[in-house]
């Protein structure tokens, strides 16, 4: 069913962009969206289908539709453009100047990308440098190098997604990276690499990008976005952490927002923390200005992400002194921050990427 629909859609879209008049686009219109067209008859075909199949399908059929309907709305509006332009050259020297132009629509950058950015723009200030590393990695950037266990459920194919293809002797296997952290592993690699002798190691990395992992619900997409924090010195510690994390918080969610750490474990970071925001709508009091409990949050906290101090396995694998230097990183969810930012309400995450313009258009 969902090839037939895709076919169909194919089908007359490819009719759409070859006709000629509006006649034929009516005529096309009729032939799949008519009262016996083909889309109507498949849609017809549907109450056929097993119960649990059809809510699916009727989402993918009301999709083909949609996307007929819009290519000829789109093909009838470029030939009344192409037939006036004709029109207007006819008759040389008689062009209504003050006839109304066609409105191009205007498109916006992506939530997501409008999120990157802002983060982007609040760790440049503090000397952070925006960084990118391939979303198709090696194991031993993804898993062994942050000193996951051979054995971790992690590396498991129920969480991460594998490549099929031959592992890397050293390497291992190759994975779509699950988070930024990999990116930790090739940065403080090359830095160990290209410093020169006598000099300090100085990383602050920003490295925001796609992760991939086995999960689709309401709150999960198999793709989703991290961004990730790696500060290595000497003498850093976990009043930098906190200062960085205070100084995000507030830049982003607004002044009156607080983080606070807890207790966690990260294979990679030792202490490790779980990171959490005040609330913004009960400021962290968990009550209302009239005494009822908030219902955003729990006992007045958000939970943020992972944090830590980079686990002097890991500084070792990527031959960075782990005596003589110290480090933290952070990696959190674009889109949890971003659903998490007073204001913005998105029942069910997968929205985002679905297309749909409704949605998009009102950011
Ligand atoms: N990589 C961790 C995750 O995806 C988050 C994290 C990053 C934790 C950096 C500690 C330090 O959950």
């Amino acid at each position: 069913m969902e090839n037939e629909l895709i076919g169909l859609k194919n089908n007359a879209v490819s009719l759409i962009l070859e006709a000629t008049t509006p006649q034929e686009l009516e005529e096309i219109r009729v032939q799949f969206l008519g009262r016996s067209g083909t889309l109507t008859f498949a849609m017809k075909e549907m109450a056929k289908l097993p119960k649990e199949q059809r809510p699916e399908m009727g989402v993918l059929a009301n999709e083909v539709k949609a996307v007929i309907e819009q290519a000829i709305e789109n093909a009838k509006a470029s030939l009344r453009t192409r037939h006036k332009e004709k029109f207007v050259s006819e008759k040389l020297n008689k062009i209504d100047v003050t006839e109304p132009g066609n409105k191009p629509s205007l498109g916006h950058l992506h939530l997501i990308t409008q999120a990157i950015e802002e983060i982007t723009t609040i760790f440049e200030r503090i000397g952070f440098a925006r960084v990118r590393y391939p979303e198709i990695e090696w194991d031993w950037y993804a898993f062994a190098a942050l000193n996951f266990p051979q054995n971790h459920p992690a590396r498991d194919d129920w969480e991460t997604f594998f490549i099929d293809q031959k592992p890397d002797v050293k390497k291992g296997p190759v994975v779509l990276t699950p988070h930024t952290s990999s990116g930790q592993i090739r940065e403080m690699s090359s830095e160990a690499r290209s410093h020169t002798a006598g000099e300090n190691i100085n990383i602050r990395m920003l490295n925001i990008g796609k992760c991939y992992r086995r999960q689709s619900d309401v709150s999960h997409t198999p793709m989703f976005h991290q961004f990730e924090g790696l500060v290595v010195g000497k003498d850093i510690s976990i009043s930098h952490l906190k200062g960085t994390l205070d100084y995000f918080v507030r830049s982003y969610f607004g002044e009156k927002r607080i983080s606070r750490i807890r207790p966690y474990h990260f294979q990679f970071t030792e202490p490790s923390f779980e990171v959490d925001v005040s609330c913004g709508i009960c400021l962290g009091k968990a009550r209302l200005p009239d005494g009822q409990g908030c219902k955003l949050c729990k006992a007045g906290w958000l939970e943020m992400g992972g944090a830590g101090m980079v686990h002097p396995n890991v500084l070792k694998n990527t031959g960075i002194d782990s005596i003589k230097y110290t480090g933290f990183a952070f990696g959190w969810g674009v889109e949890r921050v971003l659903m998490m930012k007073e204001g913005i309400e998105i029942d069910d995450l997968r929205t985002l990427y679905s297309n749909k313009m409704e949605f998009l258009e009102q950011f």
